[in-house]
């Protein structure tokens, strides 16, 4: 016998076991995966499985277990795989054999899902709130500023005259889409796999709509392989979770370019800001770039698990286990980063004069072509007329406003000298008076629906649950 054999093949053990071992991130479920045993309890005792006294003792006993976690006396052992292992283990020292009959007819299988889904379902709610919050602030931002003009932009290049509050509130009817698609999720998280078992179904007769309904869910699975391999509910988060980083994220741009020297529109509050190391005059807008640098990661994992589910065979495969730390990160990063982008949007300081200040009078260019669009000139042509214009203003080196009328009517005899009537920028914004256009009316009409849909319905109300298609 080799000197190290012995030892070398217990190390290798003890890797393998530590690469499979879950509890240090799953740890987190312990809420969850008590509150369903704690229900399986009771259906086993429904189903005749179990007595009373039975269910009572492992009742008393997954509430002492809970406490210990709350009170963060629980001692994670060598042994405990994961935290449904760990929490039966502890259960076992706590009231003896009879712990041994909580997992009659249920595996991990259907546990960890249901597991997954009850603590995923606490966290949209927490979501779904900060959401609100930074819909809030946005909306507040916007009441405040309701006079305020700024050059609009398409291709980065200045566009059209755009109220302030108008591209502010852009960002609110994103941010609404967002909490409409989390409650969709939320439907479909909200459906119960337990008494699946590991693949076939619960063999006990145990009650499992009973035992859903107790749990909040509003549906029970309607096939138990899938039950316990589905995972469209964390893809489905982490893609909702994807496209409003992406929100995020271009927020976060267009605010990080627009306190830039070169636009100067706004600043960060020193709150949300950091300085150098090296360069004393140096204010970065830290919380913005990683606003903007988090979708890398969020879009990250929502391929990562795309890739892992992708090529499994049927049934549950412990690749299913890599669900948690995704989810888990994308959970923890949003819950921090909503509030991080309310407060931005709260204290951001708008630099108003600056926004006027470079107000380029060729942004009205399009009213002007309306101008002649109204004198009956049809509009092709007048765009063609105008951007004549706009090529002799700038041979002569002058504004587009200061073109003399006989520059114009050289041009076309339409023009007149009411014309120049269109070269005020707060004119150009109230003609866009059309629902959801950007006249200061429109604008304040938007926010007024806006005040509207930002209602504070909790994702598990009972008329998103009615809306369920299971039960
Ligand atoms: N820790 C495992 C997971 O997260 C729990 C399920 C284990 N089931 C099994 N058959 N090994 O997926």
């Amino acid at each position: 016998m080799v000197l190290w054999g012995g030892r070398f093949a217990a190390e290798t053990d003890e890797l393998v076991r530590r690469f499979g071992d879950s509890i240090r991130f799953d740890y987190r479920l312990y809420e969850a995966d008590i509150r369903g045993s704690i229900a399986y309890a009771r259906a086993l005792a429904r189903a005749g499985l179990i007595t009373p006294e039975e269910r009572n003792q492992l009742i008393a006993g997954l509430e002492q277990v809970r406490a210990e976690f709350e009170a963060g006396a629980f001692q994670v052992q060598p042994d405990d795989e994961d935290i449904h292992t760990g929490v039966e283990r502890r259960l076992g020292e706590l009231v003896g054999p009879v712990a041994g009959k909580l997992h009659t007819g249920r595996s991990r299988n259907d546990q960890v899902t249901t597991d997954l889904r009850l603590y995923l379902l606490g966290e949209m709610e927490v979501l779904r709130e900060a959401l609100v919050g930074l819909q809030g602030a946005i909306v507040e931002k916007a009441e405040t500023h309701l006079d305020l003009v700024m050059p609009g932009y398409t291709h980065l290049q200045q566009a059209q005259p755009l109220l302030f509050s108008h591209w502010l509130m852009s960002f609110f009817w994103k941010f609404q889409r967002d909490r409409e698609r989390l409650g969709d999720v939320a439907r479909r998280t909200r459906v119960c796999p337990l008494g699946s078992g590991a693949l076939a179904g619960n063999p006990f007769g145990i009650d499992r709509r009973a035992l859903a309904a107790e749990l909040g869910f509003s549906a029970v699975s309607a096939n138990s392989l899938d039950g316990v391999e589905d995972r469209d509910y964390v893809v489905e988060f982490l893609a909702w979770a994807a496209l409003l980083q992406v929100h995020l994220s271009r927020l976060a741009e267009t605010l990080i370019l627009w306190s830039s020297r070169a636009f100067g529109f706004v600043e960060v509050d020193d709150a949300y800001a950091t300085g150098s190391s090296l360069m004393p005059q140096k204010k970065n807008p830290d919380g913005l770039e990683l606003m903007r640098g988090k979708g890398g990661r969020v879009i990250g994992h929502l391929t990562g698990l795309l890739t892992t589910l992708k090529g499994l065979p049927s049934g549950y495969n412990k690749d299913l286990q890599e669900d948690k730390e995704a989810l888990f990160d994308v959970i923890d990063t949003l819950e921090m980063e909503l509030p991080v982008a309310a407060g931005v949007i709260r204290t951001l300081k708008v630099h108003g004069d600056r926004m006027t200040a470079v107000l380029d009078d060729r942004m009205l260019a399009t009213d002007l072509a309306d101008y002649l669009v109204r004198k009956g000139v049809p509009f092709r042509q007048s765009h063609h007329l105008v951007g004549r214009a706009v090529r002799r203003a700038e041979e002569l080196g002058l504004p587009l406003k200061a073109l003399p009328l006989a520059e114009y009517q050289a041009i076309h005899p339409a023009f007149a000298d009411d014309l120049y009537a269109v070269f005020d920028f707060r004119r150009s914004v109230e003609t866009r008076s059309v629902e959801g256009g950007t006249s200061p009316a429109a604008v304040r009409a938007q926010i007024e629906e806006a005040r509207k849909v930002m209602t504070n319905e909790s994702i598990t109300s009972e008329q998103s649950k009615r809306s369920t298609q299971y039960l």
